[in-house]
């Protein structure tokens, strides 16, 4: 390999894949653990951002709340910054790729890997009525989300970093049962934001469901239901603003602080070091407020054009569908299916 070759592969830009599901009702936590970072990214990588709506039937919802959950996600992918011209965006089911390598993964990943998921032990308690297939399935069509466009990079919050190790090691499988075939990506949390908890119940995740009430910050909540949901926010009986294993509810408001005005926690405690815990809910509940309404506008005016909506996915999809074929084709190739 000569110098200029080893010098262009050095500076290849990397490829960087994520997805949301359109259950339910997005909350400050997907935007400050994941989608506050996807728009930026596009500027030094190729990127490509998902609503992983084959995901979204695992647990029951209604054909209305799937469209509409779909929609409004599509439309936020883009109010928060991701740029559907330079960027590629699209809904999962409109790329079918998706689903074949799914089945063909199916058969490259072990009973006992896809059982120790986290979230699939946590969903089948929650859902002990409907613990189906597609559920305990659900990380082998991640890891072909992942696998199809040879992502280097899947920045998700912690809570999907499992998923992201389990597709790793299909990738790997893959890659030694054949010829190197995949990318092998590497999951990216980022440093604050990776976790946000609940404002009423600072232990648990903060939660897309409705239901999760004033606990959840949702993405398109207005400004007086957001300053509302932190004025009721639990704290403790102590008076110190400081982060600590002891204080999660601090720790929480002083994370979503750090992370929505990209500072240190420490620089956000020293911020806050002689406020009331009333002050402290207020001032973090209008940088909430700040920081979601240009993207709530952006929404408003996205979803005003259904029509051009739909293009921009048409548009996305076709992008995908292009970079997955080749993938696809490449692996039914080693598999040893007959190509004609
Ligand atoms: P989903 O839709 O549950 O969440 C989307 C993203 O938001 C992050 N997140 C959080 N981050 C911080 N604090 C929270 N409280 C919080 N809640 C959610 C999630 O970690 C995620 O990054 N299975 C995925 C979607 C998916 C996917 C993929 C992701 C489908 N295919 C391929 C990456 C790569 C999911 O349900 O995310």
């Amino acid at each position: 390999m000569n110098e200029q070759n080893l010098q262009q592969n050095a500076e290849k830009r990397k490829r960087v894949f994520s997805a949301i599901k359109p259950t339910g009702n997005p909350t400050l936590g997907n935007y400050l653990g994941a989608m506050k970072y996807w728009g930026d990214m596009g500027k030094d990588c190729d990127t490509l951002f998902a609503v992983a709506d084959l995901h979204a039937i695992t647990v029951a919802i209604e054909p209305k709340e799937l469209r509409e959950n779909s929609k409004r996600l599509f439309a936020l992918l883009i109010a928060v910054g991701i740029d559907p011209e330079r960027d590629v965006v699209f809904l999962q089911s409109h790329v079918t790729a998706h689903a074949e390598l799914s089945w063909l993964l199916n058969n490259y990943t072990m009973f006992g890997e896809a059982s120790r998921m986290t979230q699939f032990k946590d969903k089948s308690k929650k859902n002990p009525d409907n613990i189906n297939v597609g559920l305990f399935d659900y990380p082998v069509l991640m890891a072909a989300d992942i696998l199809l466009y040879q992502a280097d990079i899947v920045p998700v919050g912690e809570d999907q970093l499992q998923h992201v190790e389990l597709c790793r090691t299909i990738a790997n499988r893959f890659n030694n049962r054949y010829t190197p075939t995949f990318t092998v990506p590497v999951g990216k949390i980022p440093t604050y934001g990776a976790r946000i908890h609940s404002l009423s119940d600072p232990t648990a995740k903060m939660g897309k469901s409705e239901g999760e009430g004033d606990g959840s910050i949702f993405i398109l909540d207005t400004p007086d239901a957001i300053m509302r949901k932190f004025k009721r926010a639990v704290t403790d009986c102590d008076t110190e603003i400081k982060a600590s294993e002891s204080k999660p509810g601090i720790t929480n408001l002083l994370t979503i602080y750090a992370a929505e005005n990209d500072i240190t926690i420490e620089q956000a405690e020293r911020e806050f070091q002689n406020c009331s815990y009333a002050d402290f809910k207020k001032r973090v509940g209008e940088a909430t407020v700040e920081t979601l309404r240009p993207i709530r506008e952006k929404y408003e005016k996205l979803r005003a054009d259904d029509n051009a909506l739909c293009e921009l996915m048409k548009m996305g999809a076709q992008k995908a569908a292009y970079l997955a074929r080749k993938t696809l084709d490449k692996v039914y190739k080693k598999i040893g299916f007959v190509r004609v």
